[in-house]
């Protein structure tokens, strides 16, 4: 219920980062909250931190979010743009926030983009986040939206291949994202049933990966392997497209599912190819888990906003959303515990 004597607020919602399934489901939540029960107003920055560095803004009311909650994607458009990497970054947003009255930000993006809006805090900008990204790997939240429709993408694309591996006698080797955090292979290999898994958090050994691929064949079965982008062999050097970084410092991972594959062929004497799912896994609209959460998460963060509760992170611990620091949240990367990646080796080779 709108109370009159509530001062109406002008926010900024801006996506930023790697896109994923979800991220207009929480666009939706905010907008459809903060104008129906608080009065709020909000303007669209398009394209991440480019947004508000450029002065780059779309109107964003009841009528712009009418019908997106299926949409993957963002109707904001994404960017890894970061503004403490351009000159006087920060000052130019702080400028073209007071051009377009805009008293509050939501910024929905994963550990960059959170850093982003973690430092902007500290020097005094009003901001909540909503923790975004496939690959899962952000602190002090349970489950970040994206991560169920990418892991269940995958999962789909292994089940397709048991049975075309099956046919050929051959190994196929499926290289999934997650960057430096082994969720994606670990739930999608676990939920596909693959004959091995290999995640960044542990090097492998291709040797003992052989051996797991050659008893698979020997029980006349086809072995699924399933690579994290960020596996690394022993003693091997992390397998890379190229060396370019963007502007959070982050190469460019890939390539390691083709050395794999090669290097099982040569040594098992069986066929080995290589399936790199990439931007399908981000692609599309989300599960229904993910469009749960990803609401949940958009009305708690209209609600900090309301109550000028600065400086916090939207989170799922349990099954409660619930407000963190953001720079708990940024603090450190969520990788796979051992114990949890143990419970996925009982499966290997057999
Ligand atoms: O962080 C999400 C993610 O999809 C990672 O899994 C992957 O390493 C990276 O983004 C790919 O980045 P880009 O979209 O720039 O190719």
């Amino acid at each position: 219920m709108l109370q009159e004597d509530e001062q109406i607020m002008r926010i900024g919602v801006l996506t930023g980062g790697g896109d994923c399934p979800g991220l207009n489901a929480v666009i939706r939540a905010v907008v459809r909250k903060g104008v129906a029960t608080y009065g709020h107003e909000f303007v669209g920055f398009q394209d991440g931190w480019k947004g508000p560095l450029e002065g780059l803004s779309r109107p964003l009311g009841i009528a712009e979010v009418r019908g997106i909650l299926p949409r993957g994607g963002t109707i904001l458009g994404s960017s890894r743009t970061n503004p403490f990497k351009i000159e006087n970054g920060v000052e130019r947003i702080r400028e073209n926030l007071a051009a377009q009255g805009v008293d509050a930000l939501i910024a929905i993006g994963g550990e960059d983009t959170l850093g982003v809006a973690t430092k902007l805090h500290e020097l005094g900008v009003n901001v909540v986040g909503v923790p975004k990204t496939i690959d899962n790997d952000l602190g002090a939240t349970d489950y970040t939206f994206g991560f169920d429709t990418a892991v269940n993408i995958a999962m789909e694309a292994i089940d397709r291949l048991h049975t075309t591996a099956e046919s050929h006698h051959r190994t196929l080797v499926v290289e999934v994202m997650g960057r430096h955090a082994g969720w994606i292979a670990l739930h999608a290999g676990l939920a596909g049933g693959a004959n091995v898994i290999l995640l960044p958090e542990r090097q492998f050994d291709v040797e003992q990966v052989a051996g797991y691929v050659e008893k698979r064949f020997q029980h006349q079965y086809a072995p699924i392997v399933v690579v994290a982008e960020g596996a690394q062999p022993l003693d091997g050097q992390m397998v890379l497209h190229n060396q370019e970084l963007d502007s959070f410092g982050h190469v460019r991972l890939g390539g390691i599912g083709q050395w794999l594959a090669e290097q099982l062929e040569a040594k098992t004497g069986k066929e080995a190819r290589t399936v790199v799912l990439g931007h399908i896994q981000r692609g599309g609209t989300p599960t229904a888990f993910d469009r749960v959460l990803a609401t949940r998460l958009g009305l708690q963060a209209i609600d900090a906003v309301h109550e000028g509760d600065w400086g916090k992170m939207v989170a799922m611990q349990s099954t409660d959303i619930v407000r963190v620091p953001l720079a708990e949240a940024t603090r450190e990367l969520k990788t796979v515990p051992l114990e949890r990646y143990a419970e996925a080796e009982v499966f290997f080779g057999s």
